[in-house]
């Protein structure tokens, strides 16, 4: 049964949310392409999405985000009550526009400094956190440092990273890392660094963080082509590596937790949540209408922009038709990001 899973999430979020009886003040969201909202666009990279038809049900169009809509922090923040969390790189962010909070996160980066190098320029999580730590000063001038220390201790931190460490790194056709490392070893590595990254996040004040786990990777249209498989199953070795990392990630948010006095680490299962997605995407629609007002998931393994077998070899690109005319009956937007529709289930749950 879904519904009481969905309700007791929803609980724990609501317990975080009023943890000091005051709603959050602001978000501060740490992460990849998947929550990227145009960080890229001034960078020299190939991973940018700052291009139509990116953004076609975005209000205003493309902005950078990988997504033919809104991001899952976009529709998280619109149930927390925030407005839209604007882009750290963009010389418009400055001032008022950055007390609700602000996002650092970067399309292609990872836990690893040379996470998704073959693209270009990113913000790997190491300069995502300097980032921050220009914004707390930024805060501390406009408001005196005790309020901005308090805000920073209300405020939601969404940090969803490693995707990119697996799929644009240990993954890669070339890498050396399996050399290097079994499957087992590059994860405690990655688990390690992310650790220092969250301590370090607390240690700048951070307390409420949403630690989203990675993705089922074998499952993105691109890694299923790939692979030489028909389209209609994953691929279960690179699903391995997500439940692998997803394991340690839970055991070292619990030990953060119990060894942190004040803070709440809470994982968000992003694995279970895009299986369910996947597996049951006839009742989306159907059974949880009610709940999921304009989701209509049938199309699970195809994405709705990028050419190729099952469109799913390039990025969605500019001059690529576009298949799909009703986006809501997908999961996958391009061969790596989901839809719109699928953003707005993830982060109900
Ligand atoms: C990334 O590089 C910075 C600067 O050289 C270094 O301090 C940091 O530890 C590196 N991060 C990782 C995860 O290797
Ligand atoms: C938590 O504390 C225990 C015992 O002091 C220590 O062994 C462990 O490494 C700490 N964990 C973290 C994440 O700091
Ligand atoms: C699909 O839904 C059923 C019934 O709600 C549930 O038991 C099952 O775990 C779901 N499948 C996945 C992969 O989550
Ligand atoms: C999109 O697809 C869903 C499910 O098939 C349907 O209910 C909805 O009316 C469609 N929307 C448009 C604009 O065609």
């Amino acid at each position: 049964m879904r519904t009481p899973t969905w309700l007791s999430l929803a609980s724990l979020l609501l317990a975080i949310s009023s943890a000091a009886g005051v709603p959050v003040p602001a978000m501060f969201v740490f992460g990849d392409s998947l929550v990227d909202p145009g960080n890229n666009n001034r960078l020299v990279t190939l991973a940018k999405a700052d291009y139509a038809p990116n953004g076609v049900d975005f209000p205003g169009g493309a902005t950078g985000r990988f997504c033919n809509g809104r991001t899952v922090v976009d529709h998280l923040g619109e149930l927390l009550g925030l407005p839209l969390i604007p882009p750290f790189h963009n010389p418009t962010t400055e001032g008022q526009r950055i007390l609700h909070g602000v996002n650092y996160a970067s399309a292609s980066s990872g836990i690893l400094n040379d996470t998704g190098k073959l693209f270009g320029d990113r913000f790997p999580m190491h300069e995502q956190m300097m980032n921050f730590q220009k914004t707390v000063q930024e805060l501390s001038s406009q408001m005196g440092g005790g309020a901005a220390g308090e805000l920073l201790q209300r405020s939601l931190f969404f940090v969803g990273m490693g995707n990119n460490d697996y799929i644009n790194n240990y993954l890669l056709p070339f890498s050396g890392k399996p050399r290097k490392y079994t499957p087992e070893a590059y994860t405690q590595m990655l688990i390690q660094h992310y650790r220092g990254q969250l301590k370090n996040l607390y240690r700048l004040g951070g307390r409420r963080f949403l630690v989203a786990g990675v993705g089922p990777l074998g499952c993105i249209p691109n890694q299923i082509v790939h692979s030489g498989k028909d389209a209609g199953s994953c691929v279960s070795r690179t699903n391995g590596f997500s439940l692998l990392f997803n394991s340690d990630l839970n055991l070292m948010l619990q030990e953060l937790n119990a060894n942190l006095s004040g803070s709440h680490f809470l994982f968000w299962d992003t694995y279970s949540t895009t299986m369910d997605v996947i597996s049951n995407f006839s009742h989306y629609g159907n059974a949880h209408a009610h709940l999921l007002a304009h989701s209509y998931i049938l199309f699970p393994y195809t994405a709705c922009c990028g050419e190729g077998r099952s469109k799913s070899k390039l990025a969605c690109l500019p001059l690529l038709p576009l298949h799909c005319r009703n986006r809501s009956e997908y999961v996958f937007w391009d061969p790596y990001h989901p839809t719109d529709a699928f953003n707005a289930i993830a982060a109900r749950q």
